[in-house]
């Protein structure tokens, strides 16, 4: 995972779509200071094509969007430029190569281009007029790559160049602005939807994500031509928090296909190849030849590690030039085939993504998830979690695994190395839920849940939406939703599981008391997921004051008497709260 907070400078030339509903700007409007202003320009120029909280448009399949994104990304360059570039010049240059689609700047230890031709013919036109570097007394090793250096033959008054540029940062906000953007909300359900749109992927983010691999591709395919390098995980699956690391595949499975399929008569043509004793010995070899050809050709490739004794091994690294810590895996179609099922799941209903990035920040905040490989649970399996919570429902909000299967056509078929992955891709044939339940109330029952969930003995399983008797005795066990002999949560540990059920059960008498007892808005104190969220604002002041730290099994108590009392409760709040101008 990567932390890495690119700055992206948009040039607004970039063509984004709006979702269809816009979230009324009355209440945000009237927050003081620069948060609602900050807001308000966010509100006009942000959107993204294939999400938004509520967004009601007809979702392309996933691949479609895959394949739309990845010839896209093969007609774009990226260029690092001098700070003092003039725009309008710099365009005018590269349109002398064909004209040019859209294209954005954005900072990261320096300042870059992203620019999409309409066709990928002036790639080629514009590599034709570049040179190999000669560095002094250092030599280069030729690569020719999308992947450019701009320098300026003159030098040119810098401060009339540099306001040519337009800037807008795209990396996700502070602590402190969060907290404010959440107690300017109007209700809890605002909030988790402000923390969907503040954390979730740009479009220019996803853009140079879908790049970052295909730049990857261009060096990959100079030991297997005709390979794909795909990205997957919450890159693309919708799930996505601006930071989050760029997991990539190599994919060999189009080599020899079509070749294949043209072969007519009585002879059967074969690549002669070499054999080696498995599939694994076949993926660590080939990993390794690429980890070494990143590490010494790969340009701004740097801290290339070979992890190739993993379960799935890898290769990590970083891309320099777009900070994307970015994991690079080869044959793992099964894990792009559960990127697409994520992805329907967030695009089924708006209320899904709010509440698992809303879980994924609640986690991080208070340490639950970690960058570092350990002990603790993955905001994989926190998504899952949700998931099977939205399953659980009454009347569901999610479908589940297995009847995404039974609405599968002869095309949605799909096995895997003998693991049924078939589920239907159009997501139109599936109906949306009739469940009208609040953000409020879905965030404030997953915590009842699983802070009274039977971990010691049940399975989490969203092929099913039921729990099952754990088949090991690991103490979490959610199931993977294609392997499914193998459970997704084996790394957590006894105390990390017991620290996600006590602070679940803290949150969830948090929003229980709040409900009754609302901090005033005058009184300047967080509320509702600020309350929950910001590891400052919980460990000062409102949690100690409000319950003295009381043992995890009073609140256990507690919350059983809630939820014998709540019933009445759980329909009738809409999620509004008494408006305020306060910050
Ligand atoms: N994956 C899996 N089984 C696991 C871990 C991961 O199948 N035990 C697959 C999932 O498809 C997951 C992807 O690998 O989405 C990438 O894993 P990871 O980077 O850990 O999770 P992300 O979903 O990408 O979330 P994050 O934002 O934390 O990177
Ligand atoms: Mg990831």
């Amino acid at each position: 995972m990567a932390a890495c907070g690119v700055g992206l400078l948009i040039r607004l030339s970039l063509r984004v779509q709006r979702s269809q509903v816009q979230r009324p700007l009355r209440r945000l409007l009237s927050c003081p200071g620069t948060v609602a202003a900050d807001l308000r320009r966010e509100e006009q120029s942000s959107g993204n094509a294939e999400t938004g909280s509520e967004d009601r448009t007809p979702k392309k399949r996933f691949s479609v969007v895959q394949n739309e994104r990845r010839e896209q990304a093969q007609r774009t360059v990226l260029i690092h430029c001098p700070n003092n570039i003039n725009e309008k010049k710099f365009l005018k240059f590269l349109s002398q190569h064909g004209p040019v689609n859209t294209h954005f700047f954005y900072e990261s230890f320096g300042l870059y281009a992203v620019v999409e031709f309409c066709q990928k013919e002036s790639v080629t036109s514009l590599q034709n007029i570049t040179r190999t570097p000669s560095l002094g007394p250092e030599a280069a090793i030729p690569f020719k790559s999308r992947y450019f250096n701009l320098k300026l033959r003159t030098s040119v008054n810098q401060t009339s160049e540099l306001s040519s540029i337009q800037c807008s940062n795209q990396s996700s906000p502070s602590s402190k602005k969060l907290y404010q953007l959440l107690c300017c909300a109007e209700s809890v359900d605002d909030q988790l939807n402000t923390l969907l749109r503040e954390f979730q992927l740009t479009e220019e983010n996803t853009r140079l994500r879908y790049l970052t691999c295909s730049l990857i591709e261009d060096v990959a395919a100079a030991y297997f031509p005709d390979c794909a390098v795909r990205p997957f995980g919450s890159s693309v699956n919708s799930f996505g928090k601006l930071g989050c690391d760029l997991d990539m595949f190599l994919d060999l499975d189009e080599i020899g296909k079509f070749t294949a399929q043209k072969t007519s008569g009585n002879f059967l043509m074969e690549f002669q190849v070499k054999n080696v004793p498995s599939e694994r010995v076949a993926t660590q070899k080939i990993l390794s030849v690429i980890g070494e050809c990143l590490d010494q050709f790969g340009p701004g490739c740097v801290g290339v590690q070979r992890i190739l004794n993993a379960r799935c091994p890898l290769v990590r690294f970083s891309h320099q030039a777009s900070g994307f810590q970015c994991d690079l895996t080869a044959n793992n179609r099964i894990a792009l085939k559960s990127s697409e099922l994520l992805y329907m799941y967030g695009a089924l209903d708006s209320r899904v993504r709010a509440l698992v990035f809303s879980v994924r920040c609640w986690a991080r905040a208070h340490s639950l998830t970690s960058s570092i490989p350990g002990a603790w649970i993955t905001n994989f399996s926190l998504t899952m979690m949700v998931i099977f919570f939205l399953q659980r429902r009454s009347p569901p909000i999610l479908p589940t695994l297995d009847y995404l299967k039974t609405l599968a056509d002869a095309e949605d078929k799909c096995i895997i190395e003998g693991h049924n992955c078939t589920f239907v891709r159009d997501l139109n044939r599936i109906k949306p839920s009739g469940n009208t339940e609040t953000l409020e109330l879905l965030l404030k029952e997953f915590f009842e849940y699983f802070g009274n969930f039977a971990f010691n003995k049940n399975s989490i399983n969203i092929r099913q939406g039921r729990e099952q008797n754990k088949p090991e005795s690991s103490p979490l066990h959610i199931q993977n939703p294609f392997e499914t002999s193998l459970n997704i949560s084996k790394n957590v540990s006894q105390s990390q599981l017991q620290k996600f059920v006590d602070l679940a059960r803290e949150s969830a008498w948090i929003l229980h008391q709040e409900g009754k007892d609302r901090p005033s808005p005058s009184s300047n104190q967080p509320w509702g997921l600020a309350a929950l969220l910001l590891p400052s604002v919980t460990n000062n002041v409102p949690l100690s004051k409000k319950k003295k730290k009381p043992a995890s099994e009073r609140i256990k108590n507690l919350l059983d008497s809630i939820k014998s009392s709540g019933a009445e409760n759980s329909t009738a709040t809409n999620g509004r709260r008494a408006i305020s101008t306060q910050a």
